[in-house]
């Protein structure tokens, strides 16, 4: 079990591409594996990308059951998704609040795509090509821009609706480090 450190907004390295997954039975990308399984458990987060605890892999992970951060939220299965590439179904765009374990404490209404295809591989090096909308939509490009160094601010086009989680969402338990 290794918890690491969630690298925080201003550190460069969450401005960097991403390097591809080359080899899906190195140590490596097993041991980044692990330490993403073992650091959101601890976070309590919806997802979490390698970059954002300083490993240079194309690898995020996310899914939840049930989660206290996004409680109207419908279950996404837990995902290691490597390599992903994203599409765009249509040109739906939908608004959401989102926050990011890098920048925590706060929360922003950023626009995705409402319904995407995303590919990619598992851990083991099978293909994944699934259909996604909504949060589970929302969520896959959020993580995913994270392999192309953007947090969700850079997204944003209304920072109106940007501020502290604990005054946004006051009703909102169990979100403190967030
Ligand atoms: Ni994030």
């Amino acid at each position: 079990m290794a918890v690491r450190d969630i690298l925080r907004m201003g550190d460069p390295r969450l401005l960097k591409v991403a390097a591809r997954v080359t080899d899906f039975g190195s140590l490596a990308l097993h041991d980044a594996v692990r330490d993403l399984h073992d650091t959101l458990a601890v976070a309590k987060g919806a997802g979490l990308a390698a970059p954002q605890i300083g490993i240079d892999l194309a690898v995020v992970l996310f899914g939840f059951e049930h989660i206290a951060r996004y409680p109207d939220a419908a279950a996404v299965p837990v995902t290691v998704l490597i390599n992903p590439v994203i599409e765009a179904l249509d040109d739906a765009v939908s608004e959401g609040w989102e926050g990011c374990l890098s920048v925590p404490g706060l929360r922003g209404v950023v626009p995705r795509y409402e319904r995407i295809r995303y590919r990619g591989f598992d851990l083991h090096g099978a293909p994944i090509d699934r259909v996604a909308e909504s949060f589970h939509a929302r969520l896959v490009q959020h993580e995913c821009d994270h392999l192309i160094g953007r947090l969700y601010p850079t997204r944003m086009t209304d920072l109106t609706r940007f501020g502290y989680t604990q005054v946004l969402f006051p009703e909102l338990t169990d979100v403190s480090a967030d």
